[in-house]
């Protein structure tokens, strides 16, 4: 037995992210930036969404909706919403938090190849989906076939390889708060290490921004693009963060990109 194959899992790539996601999904809305509290967070987050799509009811689907809090900001605004996610145990989570609700579905599917009927969304919404995708080109040819012309895919995500310099501060300053008030084990915690095996395989494992997604999905067969500030989201988040927290919003660059079918 070698080294290579005590450390990589015999399975491909796609199975050890879904495991890894599953794993996470009972303590995901625990750390910071994944939950969105009502108040001044939610309203930012919900803004682009409300700009950018148009006037519901629309018909919505959300890629990766994981334990459904982007949901609610779409189901909130009166458009019918399909979330879909690969985990069953992320959407075991999402299907209790929003029980009983209508206008909602829920779909167990892979997002890169969703078997959903083409042309029958107003718009696609996901966040924190693209960075780690194991076949963006053919995922991005797939939404663009599952939108009805005009349609809208917007995408919250960031730069999760590379910290920004002021990031790089920010990050010495939290391990500092780590070593004095103790980790902040619901932030990755254990499975840091996995994240980052995961990470090296990925396609967009050494980052995603919008300069290089935006050709991408312009390859795909989108047209105009709209390029969106993450800053106002980070300023309400910085409102009610404890310290570490708030340093946490400078570490990587975010970015929301909207592109029309
Ligand atoms: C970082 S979480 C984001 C969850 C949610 N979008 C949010 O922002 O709160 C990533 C989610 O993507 C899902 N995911 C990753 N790759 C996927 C794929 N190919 N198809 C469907 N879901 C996927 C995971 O199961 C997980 O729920």
């Amino acid at each position: 037995m070698n080294d290579t194959s005590l450390s990589r899992p015999n399975f491909h790539l796609k199975e050890e992210i879904r495991d890894y996601w599953s794993k996470r999904s009972e303590t995901f809305d625990l750390a910071f930036g994944h939950r969105i509290p009502p108040g001044p967070e939610f309203a930012a987050w919900q803004r682009p969404i409300r700009e950018q799509l148009g006037t519901a009811p629309l018909k919505v689907l959300e890629l990766a909706c994981g334990t459904g809090e982007v949901t609610r900001l779409i189901h909130d605004l009166g458009h019918d919403v399909t979330a879909l996610d690969f985990s069953e145990a992320m959407l075991a989570v999402a299907r209790t938090k929003h029980a009983g609700k209508d206008r909602l579905r829920f779909v167990l599917a892979d997002a890169e190849d969703t078997r959903e009927p083409a042309g029958v969304y107003d718009a696609i919404v996901c966040r924190h989906l693209v960075w780690t995708l194991t076949a963006p080109e053919e995922a991005f040819r797939e939404w663009h076939r599952l939108l009805k012309p005009g349609g809208k895919l917007l995408v919250f995500d960031g730069d999760w390889a590379k910290p920004t310099r002021l990031g790089r501060l920010a990050s010495f300053l939290i391990r500092q708060l780590d070593r004095i008030i103790g980790p902040d084990n619901h932030y990755d915690g254990a499975l840091s290490d996995r994240h980052a095996g995961i990470m090296r395989e990925l396609p967009f494992g050494h980052g995603l921004t919008s300069d290089r997604l935006e050709p991408m999905l312009k390859q795909a067969g989108f047209g105009h693009t709209v390029r969106l500030s993450h800053a106002p989201i980070a300023a309400a988040q910085r409102r009610t963060a404890n310290l570490r927290n708030r340093l946490r919003t400078l570490v990587y660059r975010r970015f929301i990109l909207c592109a029309a079918r």
